[in-house]
């Protein structure tokens, strides 16, 4: 298997890392558009493999995409991060052009490739990703609900005392803090539903840190979180590769699933080694429908600025 990592910044190198201690593919390619970047993170992480015993060999490069030829996978984390403060669709200007350019540049090597989108705003981005690229639905893949899921089942363990890996619970929705759902009435600690031992303030107070989860990261950080968001684009690449069928949320193009069509948003989709292979189409009660709804709108709306640029 060839995977290759487009965005050698702080997500892109720690999602590169992942794959190659799961030694997820032979060949693991970085690219970045700064000159060395790739490179000197490629040679770091090569170095780590004696130490950490794996066998993938990585190559950096810089903006060169005949290195890429032939991926299986692509993991696009190419633009701006957020600053403090920020919204994730204040970055739609600048990274909507980069986003185009590497998913065109990426499709001229690897013609068959499954793309996963990391850049933001996500859904927008994987959006554009489709639209430009018109490739088939099910091999472009936004990360978002993936991350977001995995900040859920952080955030009740915490509450809970419970290990983060017996928890069940998914985001689904747009990945933005305000258009995220985290579906708390189906969450399970292996099996027993949370909301049966949570007090409804305690529910409320995970659903609403579960939805600033990266905002607080940033604040505190300065900038993006890498390490989970890096970690949830491995664990997409591992799902495809080993062909795993891993129930996962991601952003994933609707065609009247949840009652939306002509939108990429996050719901829970079968992972595989051909992409999103299917949606599972869950009933939500009439409160999370309309939560879905309003997400679906605020996206739509960002979607639609793609026009004006
Ligand atoms: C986050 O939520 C990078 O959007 C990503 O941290």
């Amino acid at each position: 298997m060839k995977v290759t990592v487009v965005g050698a910044g702080a997500v892109g190198a720690t999602c590169a890392d992942n794959i190659a201690r799961k030694e997820l593919a032979t060949e693991l390619v970085l690219l970045d558009i700064k000159e060395g970047l790739a490179e000197g993170k490629a040679q770091d992480m090569m170095q780590t493999a004696a130490l950490l015993g794996f066998d993938t060999k990585i190559v950096g490069s810089t903006n060169d995409y005949s290195k890429t030829a032939g991926s299986d996978v692509v993991v696009i984390t190419s633009g701006l991060p957020r600053k403090p403060g920020m919204t994730r669709e204040e970055l739609i200007g600048t990274n909507a052009g980069i986003v185009k350019g590497v998913a065109e540049n990426i499709l001229k090597y690897s013609p068959n490739a499954i793309l996963i989108i990391i850049s933001n705003p996500m859904d927008t981005m994987t959006y554009l990703a489709l639209s430009a690229t018109g490739l088939p639905k099910n091999k472009i893949i936004g990360m978002g609900g993936a991350l977001d899921s995995a900040r859920f089942k952080y955030q009740l363990s915490q509450h809970l005392g419970a290990s983060p890996s017996d928890l069940n619970g998914i985001v689904v929705g747009g990945h933005g803090d305000t258009t995220m759902i985290p579906l708390i009435r189906i969450a399970t600690w292996n099996s027993i539903p949370v909301t049966s031992l949570l007090s409804e303030e305690k529910q409320k107070q995970i659903v609403a840190d579960t939805m600033v989860g990266g905002a607080t990261l940033t604040k505190l950080i300065g900038t993006s979180a890498w390490y989970a968001p890096g970690a949830a684009g491995a664990a997409l690449v591992e799902s495809i590769v080993r062909d795993e069928k891993k129930l996962i949320t991601c952003c994933v193009k609707l065609d009247g699933e949840y009652g939306q069509k002509d939108i990429c948003l996050g719901v829970p989709v079968i992972i595989g080694r051909n992409g999103w292979e299917k949606i599972v189409d869950l009933e939500l009660n009439e409160e999370e429908q309309a939560l879905f709804n309003k997400s679906a709108d605020a996206v739509r709306s960002m979607n639609d600025v793609l026009k004006t640029l």
